[in-house]
């Protein structure tokens, strides 16, 4: 899709359209859709839009300044691309094509245990930031290769889920019976004779695969939806004492992500944590968990001065800037950057990111705010 026609995407909605149109059904909701009722998928945008902003006037905002220090790495703006298993499904080579859009914003990206594109295959096709996301899985040996593996490859940061002890009950995906690998189906026929050039492009790039996992054995191929097989194959006694243990094993930066409870991150900061993910996986988990901008003040107010990241339901700059305002360091965005990456691979995924960084930039000049470092508490009203 050429530059012309990528302008004429004006919101993250648009994308979500588009994407909605572009693929099967069951791909769309794999990746829009929630767990259960939907409550905290819902929340989570009602939570950031529940927030108002107190403007200032009369500060010279000719020049916002977005650029910020994430754990030690500078970035362009305080964005993040979230970490996101089975993208090959969307679009080929999504995971690369997100990780290259990032990096030419100047933002990290984060692989997933879960990605279709392995941690060295990533390592070699991109410059710039990486961090690594792990999902425990019961077999240790294993997670501490997969730690290994992304230490020699120049990760900069590891990311420990921990909001995945099982899989969310995502009664589409049930429904739609969403499976990697794909499996043959009467459904799937309809898919591809129904969404050709969908159908077209996951042929002419391969067949989704989780390449990280490709050698474990605990990853039974048991035809379950995709957060049902991964769901069973994590560690659910996974617990303080052996988070420990891998604090010792990892020598970079150590975040912590699925965490909500203020206590939860006091004691993680007490135990050597750098960084607190404030995130409840985007409503893909515990339906009913709390939204994560409701979460934030408590968080930021717990523990005051550790780098924390916020996702779910961020769609707009605006959601930046108040994130911002109430404590987070930095902001990470799941499906606001695959819905990109779904309609136009990774000049989609770009144009994604290029409109939360114009809408923030343009909401700063409107909030009367020149520096992302001037945002406080005293901007807000909830
Ligand atoms: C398609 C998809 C796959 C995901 N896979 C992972 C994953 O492998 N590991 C993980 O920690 N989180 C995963 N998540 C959760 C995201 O990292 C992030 O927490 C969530 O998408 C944030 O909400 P948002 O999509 O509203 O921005 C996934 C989310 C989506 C939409």
């Amino acid at each position: 899709m050429n530059e012309e026609r990528l302008a004429r995407y004006l919101s993250i909605n648009d994308f979500r359209h588009a994407a909605r149109r572009r693929l099967p059904r069951a791909v769309f909701d794999f990746i829009d859709g929630g767990a259960e009722d939907e409550l905290t998928l819902r929340d989570n945008r009602h939570a950031f839009e529940r927030i108002r902003l107190m403007p200032r006037v009369l500060n010279d905002v000719s020049a916002p300044q977005i650029a910020s220090d994430l754990l030690g790495t500078s970035v362009q703006a305080p964005l993040v691309v979230a970490p996101m298993g089975s993208c090959m499904l969307a679009w080929p080579q999504a995971d690369i094509a997100l990780a290259r859009a990032a990096h030419a914003h100047g933002i990290i990206y984060t692989l997933s245990t879960m990605s279709t594109t392995s941690i060295e295959r990533m390592a070699r096709a991109v410059q710039g930031a990486l961090w690594f996301q792990l999902y425990v899985l019961k077999d240790h040996d294993f997670n501490l290769q997969l730690i290994d593996r992304a230490q020699a490859h120049g990760y900069g940061a590891l990311v420990v889920t921990v909001d995945l002890p099982a899989g969310g009950k995502r009664e589409k995906d049930y429904r739609n019976g969403i499976s990697i690998p794909l499996r043959p189906s009467w459904g799937l026929l309809r898919d591809g004779i129904t969404h050709p050039a969908w159908a077209w492009q996951l042929l002419r790039g391969g067949l989704p695969q989780f390449e990280n996992v490709a050698g474990y054995g605990g990853m039974a191929d048991n035809g379950l939806p995709i957060a049902a097989r991964v769901g069973q194959s994590l560690d659910d006694a996974f617990n303080w004492n052996k988070l420990a243990r891998m604090r010792e094993r990892w020598k970079g930066r150590l975040l912590v992500k699925g965490v909500e409870h203020p206590e939860d991150a006091q004691r993680l900061v007490a135990m050597g944590v750098d960084g607190i993910w404030i995130s409840n996986h985007g409503g893909r988990q515990l339906d009913g968990a709390i939204a994560t901008a409701d979460a934030l003040p408590l968080m930021a107010q717990a523990v005051p001065g550790t780098p924390l990241i916020i996702d779910s339901g961020v769609r707009r700059g605006v959601d930046v800037l108040k994130a911002r305002a109430l404590g987070a360091s930095g902001v990470a965005v799941g499906r606001a950057a695959l819905y990109g990456a779904a309609v136009a691979g990774e000049a989609g995924a770009y144009r994604a990111l290029q409109i939360l960084i114009d809408e923030l930039k343009l909401s700063m000049k409107l909030a009367g705010a020149a520096s992302l470092t001037e945002l406080g508490p005293h901007w807000v009203v909830r």
